[in-house]
């Protein structure tokens, strides 16, 4: 993907995040006005935010679109919010351990939780850190995007070194058959550039449950195998989504 890659900044974008993104991707600032070939990923620093182009795909996160979900009526029949259901009144606190664009995440803290973000692939992570970035400035999502942390790291290496307790663990790392389905919306198939099906399920399930949450929530196809293999306690069953939950600190549930 690196060489496909194309970073540039105009309009007034984040030099400086630009730059030094593209020294760690080990490719050159781009400063040419050419244009990019149409399988060619561009990355855009801009001073209206952060964009990821292919063609005629573009990807730039917008948590206002959102602000329907997010609703409290609403926000309830989340599947994902019933899964995260804990007996705690007080600062709930959840790691997103594959955070992507940070959409699940975005519920996760509407609905009080502290979220720890954690996404390895760079660009990715320019592009959500930029999305909360201006989420902070839209008055009606300021205080939700205030509740979310976003650490550019691999989750397997982080959760078990965490510096505090965590409620819940969230994983949903990309699922292979995702890659070929043909319902696969326009976003999801720029993000797939980019994003590796997970390789070491083992670990990624084995490093939460190093992190000692109550209970870890899995995301995934409504058919599709479970985790590493691994039974859930329970599930919630949406018609495009399950969400798998395994209790670790059974006798605090
Ligand atoms: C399917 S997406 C998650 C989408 C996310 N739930 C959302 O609401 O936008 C999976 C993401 O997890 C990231 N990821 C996979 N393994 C990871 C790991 N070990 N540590 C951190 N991020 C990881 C991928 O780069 C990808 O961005």
């Amino acid at each position: 993907m690196r060489d496909r890659l194309r970073i540039i900044c105009k309009n007034g974008g984040n030099e400086e995040e630009a730059k030094n993104l593209a020294q760690r991707l080990e490719i050159p600032l781009d400063g040419s006005n050419a244009k990019p070939a149409s399988d060619q990923l561009v990355l855009y620093f801009e001073e209206s935010g952060v964009s990821l182009h292919c063609g005629r795909m573009s990807l730039k996160g917008d948590y206002e679109k959102l602000l329907p979900r997010l609703r409290p009526d609403k926000l309830s029949k989340e599947l994902l919010l019933q899964a995260a259901r804990i007996r705690k009144d007080k600062n709930p606190s959840a790691v997103d351990a594959t955070a992507g664009m940070g959409e699940d995440a975005l519920l996760l803290a509407a609905s009080g939780f502290e979220v720890t973000l954690f996404e390895s692939d760079p660009v990715i992570a320019a592009l959500l850190k930029d999305t909360i970035r201006r989420a902070r400035l839209q008055p009606r999502l300021t205080e939700i995007a205030d509740r979310m942390h976003l650490f550019e790291q691999d989750s397997i290496k982080a959760l078990p070194n965490l510096s505090s307790m965590v409620d819940i663990v969230y994983l949903d790392p990309m699922f292979p058959a995702r890659k070929k389905s043909a319902l696969v919306k326009k976003k999801l198939q720029l993000l797939q550039h980019l994003e590796q099906p997970c390789e070491d399920e083992e670990s990624l399930l084995a490093a939460a449950s190093q992190a000692h949450p109550q209970k870890i929530i899995v995301k995934r196809p409504p058919k599709g195998p479970y985790l590493a293999g691994r039974k859930p306690d329970y599930s919630f069953m949406g018609k495009a989504v399950r969400f798998d939950c395994l209790l670790m600190r059974v006798n605090e549930m």
